[in-house]
């Protein structure tokens, strides 16, 4: 079912969010193929439990390659949950970020530019990946939203913060998260 997306503003984006202690229940996998109806729906690239309304420490995200986004590396369609970044040291790096809960918007955020993730997917199975680029960003990304941080919290430059249109005219603006 494809559910309502909170907006920058609602408190319950500020929330921290509770890890998952049950695995493989009906509720869990109800609320995995709801988050999956609503990102699909909305053509994002990643979505945080959070963002509609859940407050659980459950992302997901994936991203296929796409020639309307050539700055864009493909990122494996995965669940996350309960996850734990650890960076893997290297130099941060700025890149755009757009949010689902931030419509029509996009900023340029400092990310790692390298990380280790680790996590427990939908059967409460433990698995970690190495990530850098475009796929460590979403996972940042993602990750902070059940830490109650949308990505203009961590803009440095608010200069390079604003609307689509006005950003990236004629252009096709970075995928939302
Ligand atoms: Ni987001």
């Amino acid at each position: 079912m494809i559910r309502e997306v909170l907006k920058m503003g609602n408190p319950s984006l500020l929330a921290v969010a509770a890890p998952v202690e049950r695995f493989a229940t009906r509720e869990l996998d109800a609320l995995l193929a709801d988050m999956r109806d609503t990102m699909a729906h909305l053509d994002g690239a990643g979505l945080a439990a959070p963002q509609i309304g859940v407050g659980l420490r459950v992302v997901i995200f994936g991203v296929k390659r796409n020639p309307r986004y050539p700055g864009v590396e493909e990122v494996p369609d995965t669940v996350l949950i309960n996850p734990v970044i650890e960076p893997i040291p290297s130099d941060m790096e700025e890149g755009w970020e757009g949010c689902l809960s931030v419509p029509g918007m996009r900023g340029l955020v400092p990310r790692y530019s390298k990380l280790r993730y680790a996590g427990r997917d939908e059967r409460g199975r433990p698995f970690q990946r190495v990530a850098e680029g475009f796929h460590a960003r979403v996972v940042q990304h993602e990750c902070d939203h059940l830490d109650g941080i949308l990505y203009p919290m961590r803009i440095r430059d608010l200069r390079k913060f604003g609307f689509i249109d006005a950003l990236f005219p004629g252009e096709e603006p970075p995928p939302e998260e």
